[in-house]
């Protein structure tokens, strides 16, 4: 990731400087669409700020994810299966906070938040590309979990999250204006023009650097969204004897029960995202299903979809 500040000549009516974000050659300027680009400048600030001053440990985790792939979920079952010491306490975390706030991105942490690590919890969490991580996440040879889902979701997932960023005084996105600047890799629509185009990058930088290095990345391919996935972690468990604690895992982390906790329901804002989106924290709970496409998505927009997906993913052994 790149940034430049300069008095563009174009946009010298505007009040705010001209700020480029490029990723892997795809640029973001504030002359595309002013009103994202101030959240888009927040946290590309937090991203230089994580790059320059976050110190990763060779114990830490990383959970690594392109947005509305499953990052909440996944951070709620890491989380508890980290601290599954405590897991039963009424204390759990998990009951009060949402999964953002209890393992938050790096790139929306405050110096002292980045320099003052919890000791006891090595958990962390990000949405930045693999080329963008900080050096010493990648040279400490730490753990990475990357997930991925099927583009179709999380376009269509994104879509809704991003109309609950515009709130409802505004006009929604026009829906097949959206689905072709998606399709086009427009940048138009910041949040979801550039989304597809880094979903293909993304994943298929974090999963080459699990065959070329000896980094740890465990690789959660699709329907990671559904009760299917208790063998799984079973059979990566080495708790594997204790599966009462397994399913009590599985069970507080899926989405019925998560989606229904007071704290998730509520209209207030994330307090770690509050400074770049003001987020209701409901908006991370819709449907939690997978497949949801089908009923937003004509047979010729899922097509194109797919068709693009093969291609960006090509050579990245995942498939949807
Ligand atoms: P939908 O909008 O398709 O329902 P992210 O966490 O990366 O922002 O992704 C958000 C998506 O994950 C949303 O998908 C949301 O409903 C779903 N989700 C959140 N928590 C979940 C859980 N515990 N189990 C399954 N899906 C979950």
């Amino acid at each position: 990731t790149n940034a430049s500040s300069t008095n563009h000549t174009k946009y010298r009516r505007s009040s705010q400087p001209f700020l480029e974000l490029k990723i892997d050659g795809i640029s973001l300027s504030n002359s595309v669409n002013t009103k994202a680009f101030g959240s888009v400048k927040i946290m590309l600030q937090g991203i230089m700020s994580a790059q320059e001053q976050f110190k990763a440990q060779p114990t830490d985790i990383f959970i690594c994810s392109h947005p509305k792939s499953g990052t909440t979920w996944l951070k709620a079952l890491s989380f508890a299966i980290l601290t599954r010491n405590v897991f039963l306490s009424s204390t759990n975390p998990l009951l009060s906070e949402l999964p953002h706030d209890v393992v938050p991105f790096i790139e929306t942490l405050s110096f002292t938040d980045i320099t003052s690590r919890d000791p006891e919890l090595p958990l962390l969490s990000t949405h930045m590309p693999y080329t963008s991580l900080p050096k010493s996440v990648v040279e400490c040879k730490c753990k990475i979990i990357y997930i991925c889902r099927d583009p179709k979701d999380s376009f269509v997932s994104m879509w809704h999250f991003a109309g609950k960023l515009r709130g409802t005084r505004q006009k929604p996105f026009h829906w097949r204006r959206h689905v072709r600047n998606f399709v086009k890799d427009s940048i138009m629509v910041a949040l979801t023009g550039i989304m597809f185009w880094v979903i293909g990058k993304q994943a298929f930088n974090f999963l080459r650097e699990c065959s070329s290095s000896n980094m740890k990345i465990c690789k959660m391919t699709p329907s990671p969204m559904s009760g299917e996935w208790q063998s799984s972690w079973v059979a990566l468990s080495p708790w594997k004897k204790r599966q009462g604690l397994v399913q009590k895992v599985v069970d507080l982390c899926s989405f019925e029960i998560l989606s229904n906790l007071e704290v998730n329901k509520s209209k207030k804002h994330s307090s770690s995202l509050r400074h770049i989106w003001k987020v209701e924290k409901n908006a991370f709970f819709r449907k939690g299903k997978v497949g949801d496409w089908e009923n937003y998505l004509t047979a010729d927009m899922a097509a194109t979809i797919d068709q693009i997906t093969e291609q960006k993913f090509s050579g990245s052994g995942l498939s949807f």
